[in-house]
């Protein structure tokens, strides 16, 4: 089939007040990122954690960066070490550090300097039901968020949970970005549809990058 975004350079959509897409934003570098993936779940697997309130998630997650987002009995945690290994979470590949200094800037967040790089996989059927991002200290700081394999449905509504959803299909390569004024808003990842993507077999993965601790 001819692909008419083969040769095409990225392009913005606005999302919302502090919030861009960036399609194809990382298509260049996807099999670069894919190979970070890979070396850091060689030493953190992924893993299915379990909520406070006893729910297996479906997406399977690792983390790499200084500190990494973890569940326990008691909340939602940010920290050095990975509760699994008992080591410390994998450096941030540079590729990825890369990728995220260069959304980030594309996006207007020129001072972005994240500490922390959560990574999803989502299998058939899995999905993340909508939150907000509300476990880092320092809201001033973005979300940068690459999405590659499978495509999947995004929703993205306002400050409250109530509020309408724009539900917008996130496909190999794109970046979102979103902070300021949109930084608390509700988002969420509908059910994976079945599917085979060439680099990343039957799966969607998904980086989000975040600053996790204070920064002084
Ligand atoms: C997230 O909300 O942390 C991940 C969103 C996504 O998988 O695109
Ligand atoms: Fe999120």
């Amino acid at each position: 089939m001819l692909d008419l975004f083969a040769d095409a350079e990225p392009w913005q959509e606005p999302l919302a007040p502090g919030a861009v897409i960036l399609r194809r934003f990382a298509l260049a570098r996807a099999p670069a990122l894919f190979d970070g993936i890979d070396r850091v779940a060689a030493r953190s697997p992924f893993r299915h954690m379990v909520t406070p309130g006893g729910y297996t998630m479906s997406v399977a997650m690792t983390n790499c960066g200084r500190l990494g987002w973890a569940t326990n009995a008691r909340g939602y945690v940010y920290a050095h070490h990975d509760p699994q290994t008992g080591s410390p979470w994998p450096p941030m590949p540079e590729v990825f550090q890369a990728l995220c200094h260069a959304a980030a800037v594309a996006a207007g967040y020129d001072d972005f300097v994240p500490d922390a790089c959560l990574i999803n996989r989502y299998a058939e059927g899995a999905k993340l039901s909508l939150h907000q991002d509300k476990d880092e200290p320092d809201l001033r700081a973005p979300i940068v968020s690459v999405s590659l394999g499978l495509p999947a449905v995004f929703q993205f509504g306002g400050l409250q949970r109530s509020d309408p959803l724009k539900r917008l299909m996130l496909e190999h390569g794109d970046v979102v970005v979103w902070g300021r004024e949109s930084r608390l808003y509700y988002h969420g990842i509908q059910p994976l549809k079945p599917g085979i993507h060439p680099l990343t077999g039957a799966f969607r993965y998904n980086l989000t990058f975040r600053q996790a601790a204070h920064r002084e």
